[in-house]
């Protein structure tokens, strides 16, 4: 496969990776739908995209809502096949945040144990495994009712997916969708759908511009590269597990050879 002339929804596309991945997809020719919760952001990915010549036709819809993304799935399998046959054959499932803490902390001056919110537990588990449910499902679904032919599934987990201190909803969500991505290589094969997942380390987006200097170096330091990755560079992995037809089930680390 190739992915110019794809049709190809990703999601958090307002944004860091998920902007990224929507303008390298439309220069590389794909025809691309993205979704995000951010109005402004999509208006901007919009029109950086206009550039490229390719379908670009951003939504809003939270990944994390059945009903918005049956909707989202179905608007945007329409508008890049103009309504006609076929529909979308690539999926990026980009979207995620991060609510961090530990599950019990004391507080220091009063001695009393702080315990980790479960709105916040949800929040994440939601967004960040919920939401590439649903995407995947409402996916699969249109694939066999429209007959794009081949299809793929790519998941952006992270390196948190092997257990990070002071991000137990992050790490099970991001774990967790590294293990769906097998069950599902193995439950969609039947239907020509690969799915694949990559896990980047530390990647230069908007979540880092606010890092003090003493952090950020106390990131880089552990990572053999010494620096963060660019999106460009996760791009280059996405876009493998985009055309590779042998790939499926399996996740790549892009984490510049970090120690986890
Ligand atoms: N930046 C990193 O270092 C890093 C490392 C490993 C993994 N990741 C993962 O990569 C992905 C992209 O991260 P990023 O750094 O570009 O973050 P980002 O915050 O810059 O972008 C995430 C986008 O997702 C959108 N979003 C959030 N909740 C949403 C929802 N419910 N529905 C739809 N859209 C929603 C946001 O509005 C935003 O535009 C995430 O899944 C993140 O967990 C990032």
């Amino acid at each position: 496969m190739n992915v110019k002339g794809m049709n190809i929804l990703v999601t958090g596309g307002a944004s860091g990776m998920g902007r990224a991945f929507v303008l390298a997809l439309a220069k590389d020719g794909a025809n691309v739908a993205f979704c995000d919760v951010n109005d402004a952001g999509i208006a901007e990915t919009t029109a950086m995209a206009a550039e490229f010549g390719t379908k670009v036709v951003g939504f809003k819809a939270n990944v994390a809502d059945e009903a918005e993304v049956v909707a989202l799935v179905k608007n945007a399998a329409d508008a890049l096949s103009s309504g006609g046959a076929g529909g979308l054959n690539g999926l990026v499932n980009n979207a995620g945040i991060f609510r961090d803490g530990l599950i019990v902390k004391v507080d220091k001056e009063t001695g009393a144990v702080i315990k980790f919110p479960l709105s916040k537990w949800n929040d994440v588990l939601g967004v960040d495994l919920t939401g590439p449910f649903l995407l995947t499902r409402e996916f699969a679904a249109q694939v066999i009712e429209r007959k794009p032919g081949p299809a793929v599934v790519v998941n952006i987990s992270s390196i948190a997916r092997y257990g990070n201190r002071g991000q137990g909803n992050y790490s099970a969500a991001k774990a967790g969708l590294v293990a769906d991505t097998r069950v599902w290589s193995l439950e969609l094969a039947p239907y020509g759908i690969r799915t694949g997942a990559i896990a980047p380390g530390f990647v230069d987006t908007p979540i880092l511009a606010g890092m003090k200097p003493e952090a950020f170096e106390a990131m880089v330091k552990p990572v053999p590269l010494k620096r963060v990755g660019t999106p460009g560079e996760i791009y280059a992995g996405v876009k493998f597990i985009l055309e590779c037809d042998y790939f499926t089930g399996r996740c790549i680390d892009i984490d510049g050879g970090l120690n986890v």
